[in-house]
């Protein structure tokens, strides 16, 4: 096993206090079901930001929580990266917005795009970062708006997605703890399944787009499911393998939260039972890659991670894109 190099040494989150509830949908008009959502996604409520709760807003409240953890103050921050799918402005970076309400005045910000799998991406990325000598203290934070790109007149996408941050600040390992094993993967051929068609630079935002409504996120459920489950299991495979580890080592088990059936088979895939599988999707449905950072902090919060447990990332996201990590805390 190699000797860690970069260290999560606090974690915060940051949730919108509007919940919405299955039920709410039908008020909607929309033709679906709390049971539906339930037996098909694993789903009961999601958070939703208000007006005024922006991608800045809440990556700068996890942030700030996370350092306050970590004993980091805004001056003392190298980096910051940002995993978003929706950015406040298409420029500048978001995360050069969350620097600013931060103070963090000597830090390089910028944001990194790999959908639901950017934290993990984002933390492999800090750990070079750490190795090239390039930072020593990073904030590696998750903030996704998904209500605000998510067709809420599509019963089939936006019932799955919600609105959340997760950060941690990484640092150079002390005592053998820290990141053990990292791995990403990623796709192209299969970007048509899970995307936003138009108002990008090749088809930029007009009143046709408008009106298709193409501008939202349109996905092919069944087939995001299929991959899902095998890159999972890839990703899975690949982390426990780079770390010498089996299933049976792993304390905790944190997968992206999209979906408690694809949640249940990566477990079964990796033999680690339910138990040790940590679980939110039916509070806080998909929130892209916030979904790991927002559990690992709930995590700790809760005693489920402490000094000692050996924890497995693994996500799966648009592009597509997958990744995993072990990280022993
Ligand atoms: C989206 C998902 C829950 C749908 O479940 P599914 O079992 O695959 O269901 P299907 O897409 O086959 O749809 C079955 C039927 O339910 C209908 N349906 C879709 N959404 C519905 C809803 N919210 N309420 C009621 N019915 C719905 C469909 O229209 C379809 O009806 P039809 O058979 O008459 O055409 C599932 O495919 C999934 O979770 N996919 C992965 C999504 C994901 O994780 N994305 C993010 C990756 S990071």
């Amino acid at each position: 096993m190699k000797r860690p190099i970069a260290y999560l040494s606090g974690t915060g989150r940051s949730l919108p206090e509007t919940v919405l509830h299955n039920a709410d949908f039908a008020a909607m008009g929309l033709e679906t079901s709390d049971a539906w959502i339930v037996e098909r996604s694993g789903i009961r409520t999601r958070r939703i930001a208000k007006k005024g709760e922006s991608t800045t807003s809440m990556g700068a409240e996890a942030a700030r929580r996370a350092m306050e953890k970590a004993g980091v103050a805004p001056g003392e921050v190298d980096a910051i990266i940002l995993s978003t799918a929706t950015p406040d402005r298409l420029l500048p970076a978001t995360a050069v917005e969350i620097q600013a309400v931060l103070g963090a005045t000597r830090a390089v910000a910028f944001d990194i795009a790999a959908a639901c799998s950017g934290w993990v991406f984002g933390l492999a990325l800090a750990e070079s970062m750490l190795i090239a000598g390039q930072a020593e203290t990073l904030l590696v934070i998750a903030s996704e708006k998904l209500s605000s790109i998510v067709d809420w007149t599509d019963r089939s996408t936006c019932v799955l997605f919600g609105d959340a941050a997760g950060a941690a600040v990484v640092q150079r390992s002390k005592q053998h703890r820290g990141i053990l094993s990292s791995f990403m993967r990623s796709d192209g051929t299969l970007a048509d399944l899970l995307q936003r068609p138009h108002g990008g630079a090749k088809t930029p935002m007009s009143e046709q787009v408008l009106r298709d409504r193409s501008h939202f996120i349109r996905m092919n459920g069944r087939e995001v499911f299929r991959h899902s489950v095998r890159s999972m299991a890839e990703a899975t495979d690949r982390a426990l393998d780079g770390a010498r580890l089996t299933g049976r080592d792993i304390d905790l088990f944190i997968p992206h939260q999209a979906n408690i059936r694809i949640i249940e088979a990566t477990a079964k895939h990796a033999n680690i039972p339910l138990e040790k599988v940590f679980i939110n999707v039916d509070r806080y449905g998909n929130t892209s890659s916030a979904t790991i950072p927002v559990a690992l902090d709930e995590a700790i919060e809760s005693g489920r991670v402490h000094e000692g447990s050996t924890v497995l990332f693994v996500a799966f996201g648009a592009g597509f894109t997958w990744g995993s990590m072990v990280v022993r805390f």
